[in-house]
């Protein structure tokens, strides 16, 4: 008759150490099988950034394809950076509150957003000045001139990304 009672408070005391190690894997992020933290927050920020960044993407897909069609367009590669210089221009109000992915957002932005602004902003710059360049270079029809500056032009996608966007192939 007495097991019961003392059996409880050791089973009590057992389970919120499993619970606590479980958490403390999930914080450390790098627990072999544990389970990824759940990332399942919205905000209309959120929403407003893919979008942004979706048609950027597009934008960058559509010069690649003018350059890798051997016959460019260089209206299209204009037009296609000077949106892109455009939407440049957008992202640091998408990031006005801090809507990480490490906060249980459903985002790819990374806490060093905000941990770090300097650095973000310089790399929101670094793509307004390629795009702009790449405008430039558009104007110029010269194959070779255009083609360095597309590179630039990535490079700067690839430096905020690599900073500052989660990475699940990481
Ligand atoms: C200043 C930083 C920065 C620059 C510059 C940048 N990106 Fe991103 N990009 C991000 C972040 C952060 C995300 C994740 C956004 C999210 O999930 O909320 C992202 C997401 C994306 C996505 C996925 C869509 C989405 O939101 O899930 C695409 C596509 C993309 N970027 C393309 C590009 C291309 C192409 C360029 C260059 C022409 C570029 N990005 C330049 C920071 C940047």
């Amino acid at each position: 008759m007495a097991r019961p009672t003392t059996f409880r408070p050791i089973a009590s005391s057992i389970a919120p150490s499993i619970a606590i190690a479980a958490f403390a894997g999930l914080l450390a992020g790098c627990g072999g099988d544990a389970p990824e933290a759940e990332t399942d927050l919205t905000s209309p920020l959120i929403d407003e950034r893919h979008e942004n960044f979706e048609s950027i993407g597009d934008a960058f897909k559509a010069i690649r394809g003018q350059l890798e069609s051997g016959e460019p367009d260089y209206a299209v590669i204009l037009s296609n950076a000077e949106d892109i210089n455009q939407r440049a221009g957008n992202i640091e109000a998408h990031f006005a509150e801090e809507t990480a992915r490490e906060d249980g957002y459903d985002t790819e932005a990374l806490a060093a957003i905000w941990q770090k602004p300097e650095e973000f902003a310089a790399a929101t710059v670094k793509l307004q000045e390629t795009s702009a360049a790449l405008v430039e270079a558009a104007g110029t029809e010269e194959m070779a001139t255009v083609g360095a500056a597309v590179k630039e032009m990535g490079g700067a996608c690839k430096n905020c990304h690599d900073q500052f966007r989660y990475d699940d192939e990481k």
